[in-house]
């Protein structure tokens, strides 16, 4: 493909949070890729800076009058030149959204002009196995944390349907979402929703959603069918050296031994970030107590070393992948790479503010994930992300 960049362009977009951040596009042959980038709000600290989006705007700009005539079938050339013309570690120069942005915006249009589906072409310069997994969906019903103005400390309760038809799951998920609000409205009275679309209750009690789900599922029946997970993101509530749940602090140990309560009681099968995300060791030990899938997202962030770390210290089952964590497409295949030659999971996973952007849904396919988690289907940004699952699997 002798094609070059002709132009970059980027502006300014609202997200799902109503906050301002950036959409790019990248001209080449006549065709376009655009992109426009998450941003999150329960991040880990090791993640890329992102910067104003007004900055990233002029940083792309910059990268135009740099990147025009760049050939356009060389991801790894183009990352590593975005890379160093930041220049700093964690990308806080020309802002990681800015980077990042450019990044899948000129692999789409690569795409593009080789006439391939993205997940198709993902799947040409990555080399990456593939599991042959069809990507789960980790439908996120009842939003706490960061993500919600509820004394509720986990910030993400789950709903994970063990149908490999994708259409299935969706509406399986979507009946539960509805039984759920009918008991939601029943016990608190009014109907609130979180970042991601899952609702907001206002209890402290961390078993509660999971009464209720158990009971919403059962109303759908769809026992022994669906499955359940949470993203407990840990660091969000430990304080002082302590794990802070409603009046209670927990240490390490006991907070393990509350999660292991939970998952007798309810057959929970996963839990993201269950300890703070400095804990590699913790990760190791709550496996090991648990027998549960661990899965690392502010742990790992996406950062091909600190996955390498979390395996190197069997601290983590599966792990959570966000390109906006890290900044580039060929650093998030990479941090992919890592953990596939050493048999660890991926789930592809968009942020709490997100755009209609479907990429990570082609990312997720691509290489057989075990999963795609994308919020609660009721908001468009969230559904638009599973219908593209659905379409690719419908149209194979
Ligand atoms: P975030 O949360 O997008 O606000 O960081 C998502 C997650 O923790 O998985
Ligand atoms: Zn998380």
């Amino acid at each position: 493909m002798d094609k070059r960049i002709e132009k970059i362009e980027a502006k300014e977009i609202l997200d799902s949070r109503g906050k301002p951040t950036l959409e790019v596009s990248v001209y080449a042959g006549g065709m376009t890729g655009t992109f426009s980038v998450p941003s999150g709000r329960s991040k880990g600290s090791h993640e890329m800076v992102s910067i104003d989006v007004q900055k990233a705007i002029a940083s792309v700009a910059h990268l135009n009058d740099t990147l025009k005539g760049f050939s356009l079938d060389d991801q790894e050339s183009l990352d590593s030149k975005l890379i160093a013309l930041d220049g700093t570690k964690d990308k806080s120069k020309l802002g990681g959204n800015a980077l990042l942005g450019v990044s899948v915006a000129y692999a789409k249009v690569g795409a593009k002009l080789s006439g391939k589906e993205i997940f198709e072409y993902l799947q040409e310069i990555a080399g990456i196995e593939s599991f042959n997994k069809i990507p789960r969906l980790y439908i996120n019903l009842v939003n706490g944390g960061e993500h919600s103005r509820s004394p509720l400390v986990f910030q993400e309760y789950h709903v994970v349907p063990e149908t490999e038809n994708i259409r299935e799951a969706l509406e399986q998920a979507s009946r539960i979402q509805s039984k759920l609000q009918e008991l939601v409205e029943k016990e608190f009275g009014v109907i609130i929703l979180g970042d991601e679309g899952g609702f907001v209750l206002n209890t402290s009690s961390v078993e509660k959603p999971l009464e209720l789900l158990a009971q919403a599922i059962k109303n759908s029946d769809l026992e022994g069918k669906i499955k359940l997970s949470l993203d407990v993101a840990a660091s969000s509530f430990f304080k002082n050296g302590k794990y802070v749940i409603g009046n209670k602090e927990y240490e390490k140990e006991e907070l393990i031994n509350l999660y292991k309560n939970l998952v007798s009681k309810y057959g929970i099968f996963s839990i993201e970030d269950p300890l703070q995300e400095e804990d590699f060791e913790g990760f190791a030990e709550f496996r090991k107590e648990t027998k549960i899938s661990a899965v690392g997202d502010d742990l790992t962030v996406t950062n091909p070393e600190r996955v390498n770390n979390a395996i190197e210290k069997k601290s983590i089952d599966a792990v959570i992948i966000k390109p906006n964590q890290i900044g580039t497409l060929t650093e998030t295949l990479e941090a992919m790479r890592v953990a596939r030659e050493n048999g660890v999971d991926c789930i592809v996973s968009h942020r709490s503010g997100e755009t209609e952007d479907t990429f990570i849904a082609d990312l997720a396919w691509a290489f057989g994930c075990l999963g795609l988690k994308a919020g609660a289907p009721n908001q468009e940004v969230r559904k638009v992300k599973y219908e593209r699952l659905c379409q690719i699997q419908e149209h194979k």
